[in-house]
């Protein structure tokens, strides 16, 4: 790589340099020291990194986000926003501060952009929630923050960053948003007979929900999940109290959810009244909740994953400052784009990246539309197969990862790869060498390709195959 080539001519703040001869990547004006084991974060990521479509009031991941951004703070105004957080984050942030076990799969450099071996591209919104719980001032009396908040509840929208497969719904950066809520603890019984003064205040938040959801969204059809069986509830917090704040977060995430789909029957000319739509909730396993729980929409005859969401762990309330058996509270943490793509009928996931026109002028502020393709460009396959060095073999560990060929695809094509797939793979039966084949499918959503340059993209993506990874091409 060329050091001192600055990776956009757009956007200078993102640079990779040498120093004194260390290798080194400035980011959003901040200066990191290259990893030479860590570092893997490619050329194609700092490039999209910061690009901050949620704020784009006319991108549709930006008009999901606003609406639901308005809908949850519609009941009671809860929750303060926080939409400007930095992609990189320690690994302390994006981890370990949420309980992540050492060997959890999601730390490993297969699935992660590292810029070092202590910071990262997030991989979740909730690398923020131990931040923003400790800004909640009047639940974090020993931080001092540096930005407090009156709110007892916050919404975090942000690019995400994971290494992944190449296809339609698959990109190395996508959107989250962070939800979050909790209440500050009274003493057990209350002189008076009556109940605790926060067991109170659940329940008129719950109540004010349970009638908002009633009144807006008449439609919806729950199956809930309310056994916590194989889900335990945390020690520290009564029967009723995990109730009420299970009950709190469910409610809340139903009426996001109804609002986003009941703008999209809206929009394809359904009534309210004569459309009915399913979801159901599933138990679920997060390191920093429990109970935990996902939620699935019924649409167009698939059951789709929308959400993961529990009951906060009080230890990550204790990272945040927290004082002991003080608070309660629940999180949840929605992909953005899946369901943009879905509301606005958007057939690639690139589609989001692209600067054409032609996508953005379909777009408005606070309005969902269905997209209208403004033309279908060709796809081109071509195939790549090799052994793996012989080396590799041997090991039971092989040091390439599907996603690594992946890298190089997206590092070689940018936004010309629609999709890539294994379409084969055996072991030779007298040298048991592996051999594999991927099938990549070039096609642009903005213009013909050409097969020049097609050849060229291929050409470089076998070159880099066998330079990083010792293969012989077939
Ligand atoms: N961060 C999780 C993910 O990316 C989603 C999530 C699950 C967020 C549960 C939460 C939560 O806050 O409580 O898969």
């Amino acid at each position: 790589m060329n050091c001192s080539r600055v990776l956009s001519p757009l956007r200078r703040s993102v640079l990779r340099r040498f120093l004194h001869g260390k290798p080194q990547i400035k980011i959003n004006g901040k200066v990191y020291d290259e990893h030479p084991e860590y570092t893997n974060v490619s050329s194609t990521v700092l490039n999209l990194s910061d690009r901050s479509l949620h704020l784009k009031p006319a991108h549709p991941v930006g008009i999901l986000r606003k609406q639901i951004e308005d809908k949850l703070n519609s009941t009671s105004n809860s929750f303060q926003l926080y939409n400007n957080f930095r992609p990189v984050v320690t690994v302390e942030e994006n981890f370990d501060s949420l309980g992540f076990p050492q060997d959890h799969p999601g730390r490993s450099k297969s699935d992660t952009y590292y810029v070092n071996d202590k910071h990262l591209f997030r991989t979740h919104t909730s690398a923020h929630e131990v931040e923003c719980f400790g800004n909640i001032q009047e639940f974090c009396p020993k931080v001092t923050s540096k930005t407090p908040t009156e709110k007892p509840g916050f919404l975090i929208t942000a690019d995400v960053y994971r290494r992944d497969e190449i296809d339609r719904t698959h990109y190395p950066v996508f959107h989250q948003m962070e939800g979050a809520r909790v209440w500050r603890r009274s003493a057990e019984k209350c002189a008076d007979g009556q109940e605790p003064l926060h067991i109170q205040k659940m329940r008129h938040d719950l109540a004010k929900l349970e009638k908002q959801l009633r009144e807006e969204s008449g439609n919806l059809v729950v199956q809930d999940d309310v056994s916590l069986e194989g889900n335990p509830k945390q020690s520290y917090m009564s029967d009723l109290e995990v109730d009420l704040c299970s009950q709190h977060l469910k409610r809340s995430i139903e009426l996001l959810v109804a609002q986003v789909f009941n703008k999209k029957l809206e929009s394809m000319g359904c009534k309210k009244s004569e459309a009915e739509f399913q979801v159901r909730w599933i138990k679920a396993y997060f390191p920093w909740t429990t109970p935990s729980w996902e939620i699935e929409v019924f649409w167009q005859g698939e059951w789709l994953e929308l959400c993961g969401c529990g009951v906060v762990r009080e230890q990550l309330l204790l990272n945040a400052g927290y004082d002991k058996d003080s608070t309660i509270g629940w999180a949840f943490g929605l992909g953005l784009d899946r369901i943009a793509m879905l509301l606005f009928e958007i057939p690639d996931i690139r589609l989001f990246w692209t600067q054409d026109e032609r996508f953005h002028s379909q777009f408005r502020e606070g309005q969902i539309t269905k997209f209208k393709p403004y033309s279908k460009y060709p796809g081109t396959t071509r195939d790549v197969a090799f052994w793996l060095p012989q080396t590799q073999e041997a090991s039971t560990l092989s040091p390439i990862h599907e996603n690594d060929i992946m890298e190089i695809v997206r590092e070689e094509a940018g936004d010309m790869v629609e999709s890539v797939k294994l379409i084969d793979q055996f072991t030779h039966p007298k040298t048991n060498k592996k051999s594999f084949c991927y099938r990549i499918n070039y096609q642009s959503m903005d213009r013909n390709l050409t097969n020049n340059e097609i050849n060229e993209i291929q050409e470089n993506v076998r070159r880099e195959l066998v330079q990083k990874y010792n293969v012989s091409l077939r």
